[in-house]
Parts: structure tokens; sequence; C-alpha cells
């Protein structure tokens, strides 16, 4: 078996979008009691020991680090999940965030967990981020997709939008799960398909796909880099706390497709570690 790594496993759009919608809406609830609003990586210096939690918000902090975001900024979440880091983005700079999500469930729960901490410079809403049709030319200042293209069928399609809807001199933030080559062979295509699989992902390109893909939309990148070796350690993070919850309690609070999930984390965890798996974190700029 061979199998490119720039090319969808599953493409059929209505299928994949009921796929990750509905798994989002299933799982979303359950996720925030075990691991908490945010549903990405942490990040990790060196042996310290940081909560799963503080883990992540540091991982947001590296990224902004590299921004310049103020309380004028707009800014698209693009994959919002449960709105993280658009609360963080609008509680720590003032900046209007719109997040969006294909999840109605994910929605709701950001929803309210603006108005319970008081940021009412929030706005939550189902929207595909492929098409972005709500959205006009020239909107925001930011676009921000934290661990979110990894899902969406076409990445293309994706970049052309984000270029699209960005302000001229806007910026582009994509931090996305990406494959170490662009062809797998054998045991490796077959690793690389149950992991597409078992984590809804479309496809998983390279690195060098996404430097290209940015380049040939007409994006100027600023920066590109590889933080595996950052990040990989939330996998192991992750299956101690799901650990510390019994098999019952996971099925309870998130149905069969969250036990499931639980039991694949490995499959992620090994991934890391063997390097089939790499952190691209990239920064464009819309000239
Ligand atoms: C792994 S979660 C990341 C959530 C969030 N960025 C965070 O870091 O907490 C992936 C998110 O991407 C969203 N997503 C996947 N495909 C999408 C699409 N085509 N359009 C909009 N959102 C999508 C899912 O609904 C989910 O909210």
């Amino acid at each position: 078996m061979k199998i490119n790594t720039d090319q969808p496993i599953f493409h059929e759009r209505t299928a994949v979008t009921t796929t990750i919608a509905s798994f989002w809406d299933r799982i979303s609830e359950g996720w925030n009691m075990v691991w908490g609003p945010h549903i990405h990586h942490g990040y990790y210096e060196n042996a310290e020991s940081l909560s799963p939690l503080e883990a992540q918000v540091k991982l947001i902090e590296k990224l902004t680090e590299m921004l310049v975001i103020n309380q004028h900024s707009h800014i698209l979440d693009a994959g919002c999940g449960m709105g993280g880091s658009s609360i963080y983005l609008a509680k720590k700079y003032n900046a209007s965030v719109t997040g969006i999500t294909l999840s109605p469930n994910q929605v709701k729960i950001a929803t309210q967990k603006a108005a319970l901490e008081n940021v009412p410079n929030t706005t939550f809403k189902v929207e595909d981020a492929l098409s972005l049709s709500s959205f006009a030319d020239n909107t925001f200042d930011l676009v921000w997709s934290l661990e979110s293209c990894e899902q969406f069928y076409n990445k293309k399609l994706f970049i052309e939008q984000a270029l699209r809807v960005l302000k001229p001199g806007g910026t582009f933030m994509l931090a996305t799960w990406c494959s170490d080559r662009e062809v797998y062979e054998n045991q490796y295509a077959n690793k690389y398909k149950k992991l597409c699989l078992a984590f809804d992902l479309p496809y998983m390109p390279t690195i060098e796909y996404y430097q290209q893909q940015l380049k040939e939309c007409g994006f100027k990148i600023t920066s590109s880099a590889d933080w595996s070796q950052r990040v990989k350690k939330s996998w192991d993070v992750g299956i101690s706390l799901v650990n510390a919850y019994s098999l019952v309690k996971i099925l309870k609070i998130s149905g069969w497709r969250g036990l499931r999930f639980a039991y694949q984390i490995k499959m992620m965890r090994d991934a890391f570690k063997e390097n089939r798996v790499k952190y691209g974190v990239f920064l464009a700029t819309k000239p």
C-alpha cells in the first residue's frame, strides 16, 4: 500500500462535516470535565511541571508572543472548539473575537462560558471554515487556527478563505499536525491511515506542503517551525488523565465515541514518539 499525504483519504464533504460535527457535539462536555476548555496540546520546556491547563495556556502564550494583538484587533478563531483561545484573546487583549466551529454544542458551551466569564467581545457560530460565507473580504486582522486545520477536508480552500477574509497586512496563524513525509508505504501507510481514521483527519500533509500552499495562495510566510518536541509530552499527560477515570465514567460522560477516543490517544502518543507526526506552526501575512 502507498498513500500520498497531500490527498484526502476521505473527502465527501457532507459526510466529513457531519462526522466531525457529531463527534464534537458528543464529546465536548466530557472533554471539558476531564481536560478543561482547550482542545489542543500543551507547551513544555525543560522538565518543568505544569498542570495540563497551564501547559495549554503556555502554548497560547508562546503563539501570541509572535503576534501583535490589541483592543483594535478583530480576530477570527477558525475551528474554535469550546472557545478556549477566543475567550483568552478577548480577555487578555480586549480584542473582538469571532469563533466558528462545525459543532452546535460547542457554540452553546463557548457562548455560555463567555457569558459566565463576562467576555462580551466574543461571538460564536456554526460556520464552515472552508467557505466562511458570512464574512466579507478584508474583515479580520488575525485569522487564528489552532489545531483545527488537520480536520479540514481541503486545506487549500481554507488557506484561500483565510487570505480573502484578512485585511491587507493581516496575519494568519496556523498551528497544525503534519506528517513527516509526502508518501507512506506498507506498514507506515497502514499506520498513517489508521491514525487519520481514528482522529477524523481527512489527510495530514507535511510542513513543506503547507509552506508551498501558503506561498501559492499569496501569503508571505514570516515564520515556519516544528514544535513537536515541545508539545509531544501532552499525549502522556492525556493518557494519565484518562487513566484516572473508569471506563464506565468515560462512557457516561462522552459515549462510545469518547471511549474509543480515550483508547486511541496511545496511537497518537506513539506517532509523535516515532516522529511520524510533526507540529507545524506557521505565521504568514497578507500582502
Ligand atoms: C481539535 S478542535 C480545536 C479547537 C480549538 N481551536 C482549541 O484549540 O481549543 C478542532 C475544531 O475544529 C473544528 N472544525 C473542524 N472542521 C471544521 C470546519 N470545516 N469548519 C469549521 N470548524 C471546523 C471542530 O468543530 C473543532 O471545534
